[in-house]
């Protein structure tokens, strides 16, 4: 997610401003760059590819100078990462400077009428029509401009503006995307988190959504969306720079989790809507190619390759089209049958797995089309297949993938459904309902994740053990996977997941006294045969943690402990179900010690075979 920074005061705005993004690195970046206004009034900019010591280098060669500026960090969203498409972006009359986090839905239609209107763009980013749209309103007024420009924008948005017009005037807005005011003598900052402002203050306000602050060297006034002042207190900020990265959570994998609700929603957003056909911007299909298509591959890696066992449940239930998941190590050596029929789903958070990467040329290779479930614009895989699904995750630091793979499920859901719907294999109310249901699981996620102390207390007791085994059945059992390698990451406890129903052809003579069996319970029409499963573990000696939905209260009588998730719809219920197995294992690995964010032998990125 992009960092911004911004100053206006008696200081070089520069230093300031690059001091601010290095402690924005963490959110992730791929470009920075720099607008200040310079004492003749002029816009000087220096912009770079890559980390911020390129930025850097830059700086010495363009050496910037001037006491208003605002600067960015950039993590791709629309637009390959490119010196081209870094922030800051001008207007065509290149007057006005903004830096922007966050995606402005609309932007097409609003290209579309600017260029109506004589404006030019040079760039892909979403990004450039805000300093054209705030060009168009501008009347000798730039807080009104802006007021006006936002009017229009849809979507979620931070961003700071700063005029060759008005250069004693930093104007930033918010909604839905973070943004903090930091206070000084003598000059005051905008920023997307507060460990940009550390260096300098300790004092900030918290801008709230659709909220519009104007900056001067000397004061700050945080204006409503229709002009009214607001009142704010200041926010005196007592914890360091370190807790502050990561919003004030323990561990960046502690702080992923709870992102999940949002993450789900951005992932939703402008994808799906009620009443409305899915549209998909980065697939290119027709029905006719998609009745084409006589099978499809799944293909990943990892927590990715359990988000593609989800997507052929999801698949084969909505769309009935067959589907055969596979780890890309082994796809890509065991000779698939492709053909131009074949269409390939190949799903990477990174977008660099070089085993996936290698599954998908050999795919296209063969005559198969691809379509690429990345979280990361310009990544190897988004460039090189045919179709991209985008999981709008933002980055992902923890090593461990949680809030990816929340964001994977939904991406599967959404192409079952765009599938589903082409070929009319589900009526269309059976469609609105999953769509209702889609739309409401965040909340389901915020409910979940309220009760995360409740599913602490169960740590402890499996912090202790050696082995702990996950069952599940149809989409529990994929999720019981996911379940199992995050404890292992994380934790070093040894795990394995089983289909309720195969326990007893082997693995079963593992159980004895006080085993540790965590057994999902979620989905209705095989709630019954899952409570015999776990009577068999049960009657074995087994210790049973079970997670079944609000109201399987029968459930109790197999386990020692119930999980109990608000109730979603089945199809739905892994995106709910994982997480109280997410939390566990967060929890275990701390009462361990171990290294959370970082585990022994992982690497976040598998670049190599
Ligand atoms: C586990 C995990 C890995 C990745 C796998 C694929 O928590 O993160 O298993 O899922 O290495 O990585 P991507 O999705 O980047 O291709």
């Amino acid at each position: 997610m992009c960092g911004i920074v911004g100053y206006i005061g008696n200081r070089e705005a520069t230093p300031l401003i690059v001091e601010g993004l290095k402690k924005l690195e963490y959110r992730g970046y791929d470009s920075a760059g720099v607008a200040v206004i310079n004492s003749d009034n002029k816009l000087q900019i220096a912009k770079a590819k890559g980390r911020l010591a390129n930025l850097e280098k830059e700086l010495e060669i363009d050496g910037l100078s001037g006491v208003i500026g605002i600067g960015h960090t950039r993590w791709a969203t629309h637009g390959v990462p490119s010196k081209l498409n870094s922030h800051p972006h001008l207007n065509t009359k290149k007057t006005i400077a903004v830096v922007h986090n966050g995606i402005i839905e609309n932007y097409m239609e609003l290209r579309k009428f600017l260029r109506e209107n004589g404006y030019e763009f040079i760039t892909d980013t979403d990004t450039e029509v805000i300093p054209n749209l705030i060009d168009f309103y501008y009347n000798g007024d730039l807080v009104e401009a802006v007021t006006e420009a936002t009017k229009k924008l849809r979507g979620g948005y931070a961003f700071g503006v700063i005029s060759v017009d008005e250069p004693d005037k930093l104007v930033a807005v918010r909604k839905d995307c973070p943004l903090i005011v930091g206070l000084k003598e003598g000059g005051n900052f905008i920023a997307s988190d507060i460990p940009a402002v550390l260096n300098e203050t300790r004092d900030v306000y918290f801008i709230e959504d659709d909220e519009i602050v104007v900056l001067t060297k000397d004061s700050v006034k945080i204006l409503t969306e229709d002009g009214k002042e607001v009142n704010r207190d200041v926010y005196h900020v007592t914890w360091n720079a370190d807790a502050a990265e990561k919003g004030g959570y323990d561990h960046f994998m502690l702080k992923e989790i709870f992102e999940q609700p949002k993450v789900t929603r951005d992932t939703m957003t402008s994808r799906i809507a009620l009443g409305e056909d899915i549209t998909l911007d980065k697939i290119n299909l027709t029905t006719e190619q998609l009745k084409s298509f006589s099978k499809i591959y799944i293909v990943a890696c990892g927590t990715a390759y359990h988000a593609g066992l989800i997507g052929k449940y999801a698949i084969e239930k909505l769309a009935k089209i067959p589907v055969e998941v596979d780890i890309a190590s082994e796809f890509r050596y065991r000779d698939p049958l492709i053909n131009e029929k074949t269409l390939l789903i190949v799903i990477s958070q990174s977008g660099e797995t070089a085993d996936t990467l290698a599954a998908m040329r050999l795919a296209k290779k063969k005559g198969a089309r691809v379509i690429a479930v990345t979280n990361v614009v310009g990544s190897t895989v988004s460039r090189e297949a045919d179709d991209v699904f985008y999981t709008w995750a933002g980055p992902e630091i923890a090593v461990a993938s949680t809030k990816a793979y929340t964001t994977q499920l939904v991406a599967m859901y959404i192409i079952a459904l765009y599938l589903a719907q082409h070929m009319k294999t589900i009526s269309n109310s059976e469609i609105e309902e999953l769509k209702k249901a889609l739309i409401e699981l965040p909340e389901k996620e915020e409910e979940i994740l309220k009760n995360a102390e409740k599913i602490k207390k169960h740590a402890e007791k499996v912090s202790k053990e050696n082995d702990v085994f996950y069952l599940g059945r149809g989409f529990d059992y994929a999720v019981a996977m996911e379940g199992s390698l995050k404890l292992k990451e994380i934790s070093y406890i040894h795990s394995e997941a089983y289909a309720g129903g195969e326990l007893k052809h082997g693995p079963i003579a593992l159980i004895e006294d006080g085993t540790v069996v965590i057994a999902l319970a979620s989905q209705e029409s095989l709630f019954e045969k899952m409570v015999s499963n776990i009577k068999e573990v049960k009657t074995r000696g087994a210790y049973v943690i079970s997670v079944a939905m609000e109201g399987k209260t029968a459930i109790e009588d197999t386990s020692d402990e119930v999980i109990y998730l608000p109730r979603v719809n089945p199809v739905l219920a892994p995106i709910a179900t994982v997480i109280p197995l997410q939390l566990l294992s967060y929890y275990i690995a701390i009462i361990k010690g171990c290294d959370v964010d970082k585990p022994r032998n992982l690497a976040k990125s598998v670049t190599v075979e």
